[in-house]
């Protein structure tokens, strides 16, 4: 790990057991193993976390139609959930499901103390309450909404209620200053400003226990009331790292490495949807101010797929689901579908659009056309032209470019991107080096001076550049897809050996190294066209 470097965290929202996994559900997951694949690259420590949401009425209710106990429905549904997940060649370093009793405890722990601290205390609720989302709405909230659920669309019930209530009204000014003095604290910007309009509006003690229903975290010291789903679902973050646990909890090697977890926060990113973004971007730093806890460096609320310019619905049945995924990654491949969702996916303030011509042709234009076809060009001329060993590269200028220097400001960009969880960017920096290497070779047709011996320092020359060019390319891609970029760099004979950073140097690819041709990307038949025998 370079000296200074903080540890890195990134979460991915837990995502409700009553789902069947999604294309949302693979998208945040795999922004977030991008990221931490490529923090890992950098050499830094990391820590990479997904999970299962798991209580909640909706869940009691879900597991009562089938004759099962909740906890027997959320198991069932955790390890599907989990099995998908690993479909996606994920990364994460662990799974929290919040029925595990290592959360339930610490939840407790942290809501006694918020208790104590006069932060959560027992009032008495009138209102509104949305069943679907298990969410209380005031009069005037009510009103704005027209007394229906903006999730469902069902009129909202009266509720009246004695409940425990999270003093949210104190934070306001406290939230005011976080917002102010960390601009970068929720990203993408409209989405910060929007949080900031409803700040402004003023902020309200809310409830955060329920007896409506028992599939819940107990609240200590009351058990006839359960805690809100989404007061327990947010604890999940430090809930892993068992930041509840006190120093010297135990002496013994399991408990020195559970509270070695703890180094790992505050967060760096905080990844989800842009629905969930008011519980990230306000309960949650207003709890950890509460708790007295560093707050994480940004929540990052991301946009959603949709299909065809609508909205993904299970009602519109247009929900690229785990079959349409499936179908996807047999047809094209894993990378493919990692690389699609990077490159084209809705990270930034506006919706993209998931559509079987736009992966199609994302794939045919960047994967086949440029990165494949480079990959392959460049190691059969090697092949061909120096018994598929690195060439020796000379001092002699070919072509207008500067190598080092290019190379040098495109990695500059990509890495930086990286850093900033602009992936599409990160992406489009490494493909553009790639985009290079083909017009170098167009531009100086190797293929022609390979017929002429008195030019051959030169055709090593160009062989060398394309190379590394490429084989930098590759490491720059390689958090993207993982598979196929590590074939190309084997094939290179160039695995990495050192931090990303340093190992993207210009000229590190060792002349005489084996080299092996390579086919990463083969060509695939246009949807709808007649599949291929
Ligand atoms: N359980 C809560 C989160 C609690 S976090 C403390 C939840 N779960 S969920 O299963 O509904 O997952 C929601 C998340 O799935 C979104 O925030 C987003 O990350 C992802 N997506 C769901 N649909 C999506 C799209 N159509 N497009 C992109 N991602 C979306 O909310």
């Amino acid at each position: 790990m370079p000296p200074g470097h903080a540890p890195v965290y990134i979460t991915t929202p837990i995502y409700y057991v009553n789902d069947r996994p999604h294309i949302g559900h693979a998208y945040t997951t795999t922004v977030c193993d991008v990221y931490a694949r490529f923090q890992r690259a950098m050499g830094r420590d990391v820590f990479f976390l997904t999970g299962t949401d798991e209580h909640g009425i909706k869940v009691e209710k879900s597991a009562a139609e089938r004759g099962l106990s909740p906890q027997a429905w959320a198991d069932q549904n955790a390890a599907e959930f989990r099995r998908i997940l690993g479909l996606f060649a994920l990364t994460n370093d662990d799974f929290i499901r919040t029925t595990e009793a290592r959360h339930v405890s610490q939840v407790q722990a942290f809501i006694e103390r918020l208790k104590a601290r006069d932060v959560v205390y027992l009032g008495k609720f009138e209102g509104w309450y949305d069943e679907g989302q298990e969410e209380y709405y005031t009069e005037t909230k009510a009103k704005e909404v027209d007394y229906r659920s903006p999730v469902s669309g069902r009129p909202l019930v009266r509720a009246s209620e004695e409940n425990y209530f999270f003093r949210l009204s104190a934070f306001q000014e406290r939230l005011e200053a976080l917002y102010r003095e960390h601009p970068g604290f929720v990203r993408p910007e409209a989405r910060r400003n929007e949080v900031l309009g409803r700040l402004r509006d003023g902020l309200q003690d809310f409830p955060i226990s329920r007896t409506n229903f028992s599939w819940g975290i107990p609240m200590p010291g009351d058990e006839k009331h359960v805690l809100w789903v989404w007061v327990d679902a947010l604890f999940n973050y430090i809930t892993a790292l068992n930041l509840a646990l006190e120093p010297g909890a135990g002496a013994d090697a399991a408990a020195r490495a559970d509270l070695a977890r703890q180094r790992f926060w505050p967060a760096s990113y905080h990844v989800m949807g842009k629905e969930i973004l008011w519980f990230h971007a306000v309960v949650w730093p207003a709890m950890l101010m509460a708790l007295g806890l560093p707050q994480p460096h940004c929540i990052y609320a991301h946009s959603f797929w949709v299909a065809g310019g609508q909205k993904m619905s299970k009602s519109l049945g247009n929900f690229v689901d785990l079959e349409s995924i499936q179908a996807y990654l047999g047809r094209y491949g894993l990378d493919a579908w990692r690389y699609f969702m990077i490159a084209r996916g809705p990270l930034a303030a506006t919706d993209a659009d998931f559509t079987a011509a736009a992966f199609h042709e994302a794939y045919t234009t960047d994967l086949v056309n440029t990165v494949g076809n480079c990959g392959s060009r460049v190691t059969a001329m090697i092949g061909r032209y120096f018994d598929g060993r690195v060439p020796a590269d000379t001092a002699e200028p070919i072509g207008d470019i500067d190598w080092a220097a290019f190379t040098r400001e495109q990695v500059a960009r990509c890495l930086g991107a990286y850093e900033e969880l602009d992936l599409g960017a990160a992406a489009a920096s490494a493909l553009a080096i790639v985009r290079r290497v083909d017009a170098f070779i167009n531009a100086t047709e190797p293929f022609k001076l390979a017929k002429d011996e008195s030019r051959r320092e030169t055709l090593g020359a160009i062989l060398y550049r394309c190379a590394e060019a490429v084989r930098i390319s590759a490491l720059l891609l390689e958090p993207i897809m993982p598979q196929r970029m590590g074939e190309l760099l084997a094939a290179l004979s160039a695995a990495p050996t050192q931090p990303l950073d340093r190992e993207v140097h210009w000229g590190l690819l060792r002349p005489g190294a084996s080299t092996a041709k390579v086919a990463l990307f083969p060509r695939v038949d246009a949807p709808g066209a007649a599949p291929s025998a």
